[in-house]
């Protein structure tokens, strides 16, 4: 099992300058006078955690991170000062920000600092040294830390001068939130209990191909919904109707299918769908079998007897790895089959046999949905990252704290 350095291999921290690389890239919406307001903080207190332990062993902490797509210029609405405030509410301790990351200004600003407050970088992507990982640039970030700690999950799939090119500067280890995730998704990929099984959904297979060709070879079961599922539905010759689907890639979900054949990793398909001849909550549908989509019908989610099937078999499962939703979840009725799966997985976890791992924005908001976030082993935050790490691939702010 690969082994990634931790806070603790840094050494006495007490004095010493850590620079954390956090995920503030938080969404935002506006209160009622129309002023920006954070509109769901989990990264924020995803990252409380280990500044609120550098605190404690007496180190002087600075955060940075990126926040949207400014492509190296300053772009005053992506300042990282409107967040100070909501860092400061979330760890509830003094956040000191100033308008760069790099330089004389964030030395001495660190270096004058009151013990137990927090200083904050600008945007990181305001230099167009960060997303080309400069050398240079990463080494002015350096400059001013005797330690980097890696909080970031959700940007490590980004060889960027602050996820990746600093970490070969100074010490370097993932942090507290970033540890877990990583013993998490290693026991769930890397090294899982079997049978292993993995769900993966969403609207189209284009993008989620290298997902789905990855997953065939490490999987025992592969249960496919979402719009995706038509696309594998329509290459075997069943007739969807009106029903989102990637008709030119129909070789492709063959080429899948005889893959995992070969690799025996068992494909679940829908066995019987819920249609609808309008995408809108509360639409008069029905529950039919596959032969029965009319050429005016959508289908919306997989039906009733599939995801009774699909419960029963993840009874004989260890693991379970779960990105994105099996119908059209953010519309009643289409969020049935999410639902049921999702507390089947639950109540799973809940009793003991089996660890189940969720990553992804749709997912995450579809278990929220079910209610069951909480019962899950490992819920990952990260979007791409997550997706990445799916597909195999190597994360290479993830590569560079391995020991
Ligand atoms: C995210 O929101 O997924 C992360 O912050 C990464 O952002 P990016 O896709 O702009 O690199």
């Amino acid at each position: 099992m690969v082994q990634f350095k931790n806070i603790e291999d840094l050494g006495a921290l007490s004095n010493k300058r850590v620079l954390i690389r956090a995920d503030l890239n938080v969404p935002m919406g506006t209160d009622e006078d129309g002023n920006p307001i954070v509109s769901d903080d989990t990264r924020i207190r995803s990252v409380a955690p280990t500044i609120l332990h550098l605190l404690e062993k007496g180190a002087r902490v600075m955060v940075m991170s990126h926040f949207g797509r400014p492509k190296g210029q300053v772009v005053p609405e992506m300042s990282l000062e409107q967040l100070a405030q909501p860092l400061a509410n979330v760890i509830k301790k003094a956040v000191v920000f100033i308008n760069d990351c790099s330089g004389d200004l964030v030395a001495e600003t660190i270096d004058a600092m009151e013990d137990d407050a927090v200083l904050l970088l600008e945007n990181v992507r305001f230099h167009p040294g960060e997303e080309s990982n400069d050398a240079d640039f990463a080494q002015a970030l350096a400059d001013n830390a005797d330690f980097y700690v890696n909080e970031a999950f959700s940007c490590s799939h980004r060889a960027h001068a602050s996820t990746e090119g600093i970490a070969h500067l100074i010490p370097s280890a993932a942090g507290l939130a970033l540890e877990k995730e990583l013993s998490s998704l290693e026991n769930a990929l890397g090294d899982p209990k079997r049978p292993l099984c993995a769900v993966v959904g969403g609207a189209k297979v284009s993008s989620k191909l290298d997902v789905l060709t990855n997953l065939v070879e490490k999987v025992d079961h592969l249960i496919i919904g979402g719009g995706m599922a038509n696309t594998f539905l329509a290459a075997q010759g069943v007739a969807v109707g009106a029903s989102l689907c990637e008709h030119d890639l129909a070789d492709t979900a063959r080429t899948i299918l005889t893959k995992a054949a070969d690799q025996n990793c068992t494909i679940h398909l829908p066995t019987d769908l819920v249609v609808a001849k309008e995408f809108k909550a509360g639409a008069d549908n029905r529950i039919i079998g596959l032969d029965d989509v009319a050429a005016d019908e959508m289908i919306l989610d997989v039906g009733p007897a599939s995801i009774d099937g699909l419960a029963d078999m993840l009874k004989s499962c260890k693991t379970l790895i779960w990105n994105g939703p099996m119908g059209a979840f953010e519309i009643a009725p289409f969020d049935a089959a999410t639902v049921a799966l999702a507390k089947a997985a639950g109540s799973l976890t809940e009793k003991g046999s089996l660890v189940s791992v969720a990553g992804g924005g749709d997912t995450v908001a579809a278990l929220n949905h079910a209610g069951v976030a909480g019962q899950f082993s490992h819920i990952s935050t990260a979007g791409g990252a997550f997706l990445e790490w799916m597909e195999g691939k190597e994360l290479p702010g993830v590569k560079v704290l391995e020991k």
